[in-house]
């Protein structure tokens, strides 16, 4: 008989983790300015993945600002602990073989460059999601854009704040163009990609 030593008994490996979810993990990492529409995609791409048999978890300000990270506010120095946390947190779960797709501002080369150290370069996906200071503004979803050009809100990106457009990300999706839909079905498809890979 083989003789198998007993760490590798005990330890299950992502690997093996991966084959059991019938996937390969990583971390889709979403930034953009506030409201050019990061989480409304990445809701419907997780629900298309899933339909498709896919284990996702979406990692967004709901879920951790609220939680691991309710220390935090938006100074550049709050923002990168804030970051390096989520990285930390969805490095734990892509280890168990689970699609993350992180939704954060995310504004600094710096900030995703923490990141993508944490995550590992294989693994980590930045994708931009890409629209005009104005289409948000006019959008403006929750009245922060009209609060921060009224000096209520403080460091507010891409007001008072650094928004530094990605330099090469793996995606850029035009959210002004296209419709949610189309939005969402382009990010899917690049997911698929990568999650069906063996
Ligand atoms: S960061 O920069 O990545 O740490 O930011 P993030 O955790 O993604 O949080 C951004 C959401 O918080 C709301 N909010 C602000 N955004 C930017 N700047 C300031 N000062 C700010 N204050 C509150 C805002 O609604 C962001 O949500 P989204 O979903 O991106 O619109």
């Amino acid at each position: 008989m083989e003789n198998i030593h007993p760490i590798f008994d005990r330890i299950v490996s992502r690997k093996e983790k991966e084959q059991f979810l019938n996937q390969k993990s990583g971390v889709f990492w979403l930034t953009g300015l506030s409201g050019s529409g990061k989480s409304t995609i990445a809701e419907k791409v997780e629900r298309m993945l899933f339909n498709k048999g896919h284990l996702v978890q979406i990692v967004d300000g709901d879920n951790i600002r609220s939680g691991v990270c309710n220390n935090l506010g938006f100074s550049l120095e709050d923002r990168e602990e804030n970051i390096r946390r989520i990285a930390e947190v969805s490095k734990l779960m892509m280890n168990c073989g689970i699609i993350c797709i992180n939704s954060f501002v995310s504004p600094t080369e710096k900030i995703r460059e923490k990141a993508r150290g944490i995550i590992g370069p294989d693994d980590f996906h930045e994708i931009f999601i890409s629209t005009t200071l104005e289409e948000c503004e006019n959008r403006d979803v929750k009245g922060l854009y009209a609060k921060a050009r009224a000096g209520e809100i403080k460091n507010f990106t891409g007001i008072d704040s650094p928004y530094e457009i990605p330099r090469n990300p793996a995606l850029v999706v035009e959210t002004a163009t296209k419709s949610v839909e189309e939005s969402a079905q382009m990010l899917f498809e690049f997911i698929v990609e990568e999650i069906e890979k063996k």
